[in-house]
């Protein structure tokens, strides 16, 4: 048997005469830049996660960048993230003009640990991006409530968390800005790059759609300097078509999870934790395992593609050596970087493909 890490495939399939009517309108209407296609997502979108506002981006990278250009945030500011994610939330923070400061994560959900937040803030703190890392929610109540304290605004990185909900209220709408990313393999993904700003705000939505356009609010006319970083209008459509389908896509992935619960209970396997508070996702399923490198050969071998997410945290990167990290900075981080692993997750997975998979991972184990 053959068990693929994500299947697009199979999604593709499933959906296919509604995508290919909605691609070939986008053709048929030339509208290939922003247009019609992207607004009608965009309106969509902002509904689906309770705000005002979504503003259709190149990618996830692009809209954490104008989301921060949006609030003014630039060289001489720091902007604080955990070291616990994928290099582009320190990348945007970089390219915006700011300095990335870190902070580590809550061990059982991989998230920002709010207990750590303020020792991070100093005076030249503009911002906090907390990222839902895996399609969880970090806790973001005690995190809004130290940055309204301190005055600074907290913007989401939500591009792992398309649908999850924090305390019932959907990832988008609970910072004051939130970033999603449309990359295909996400839980919403684009048929290209996307990504998407969200906002109750006006002038930040305002802003950010200029600020996409060139700093543009009517052609030739520009009023800051601003970059090209434009949804397309095949994307914005493959977007509509498949929001129908999130929730249900989602509710697969959390059928699928509580599958591998059921068929790797009472192993040494460390599984993932859903938090009171949360509605997880699962863009990641996470799960903590020794002898790692060899467990992955392993399920190789057997035909099951597993990933890590991430083998090196933002404080090790040879790219961010120059903010001074050492190792041991963050030991919760560095305590599981070295167990984690993700199994296959994805809403068309079958029972078949997760109970084969817990086996082989039993039988590496000799827990059979
Ligand atoms: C947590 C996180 N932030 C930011 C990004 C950047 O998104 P994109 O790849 O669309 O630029 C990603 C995408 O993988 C991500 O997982």
């Amino acid at each position: 048997m053959k068990v693929n890490f994500v299947d697009l495939k199979a999604q593709y399939q499933s959906i296919k005469p509604e995508i290919d009517s909605a691609i070939q309108d986008v053709i048929s209407n030339t509208a290939f830049i922003l247009g019609k296609a992207v607004a009608d997502f965009e309106e969509k979108f902002a509904a689906y996660c309770g705000v005002k506002y979504c503003l259709g981006i190149n990618s996830g990278t692009s809209a954490l960048i104008m989301a921060m250009k949006a609030l003014g945030i630039g060289e001489g500011d720091e902007v604080i993230t955990t070291t616990n994610t994928f290099i582009a939330t320190a990348e945007a923070i970089s390219y915006a003009g700011a300095r990335p400061v870190l902070v580590d994560i809550e061990d059982e959900s991989y998230n920002m640990d709010p207990a750590k937040l303020e020792k991070a803030i100093t005076k030249k703190t503009k911002a906090i991006i907390p990222v839902h890392l895996y399609g969880q929610p970090a806790d973001m109540e005690p995190i809004l409530e130290i940055a309204r304290k301190k005055g600074i605004v907290v913007i989401e990185d939500a591009c792992q968390a398309h649908g999850a909900e924090y305390k019932g209220k959907r990832t988008g709408s609970l910072g004051r800005v939130g970033c999603f990313s449309f990359y295909p393999g996400k839980n919403l993904g684009a048929y290209g790059e996307g990504g998407g700003v969200t906002t109750d705000d006006e002038e930040i939505a305002q802003k950010v759609k200029m600020l996409r356009d060139h700093g543009s609010p009517k052609k030739f006319y520009h009023e800051y300097v601003g970059n090209n970083c434009r949804l397309e209008g095949i994307q914005g459509a493959v977007l509509a078509v498949k929001l129908k389908h999130l929730d249900r896509w989602n509710d697969g992935r959390r059928k699928n999870a509580d599958l591998y619960r059921k068929y790797l209970k009472g192993t040494d396997v460390g599984l993932p934790r859903e938090m009171p508070y949360a509605k997880h996702v699962y863009h990641v399923f996470c799960i903590r395992v020794k002898d790692r490198e060899n467990l992955i050969n392993f399920l190789k071998d057997k035909g099951i593609f597993t990933n890590i997410h991430y083998p090196i945290p933002i404080h090790l990167q040879k790219a961010y050596s120059f903010l001074g990290y050492k190792k041991g900075d963050f030991p919760v981080t560095e305590g599981c970087m070295d167990q984690i692993l993700s199994l296959p997750m994805f809403a068309e997975l079958t029972e078949e493909e997760i109970k084969y998979t817990a086996d082989c991972i039993k039988e590496f184990y000799g827990q059979k």
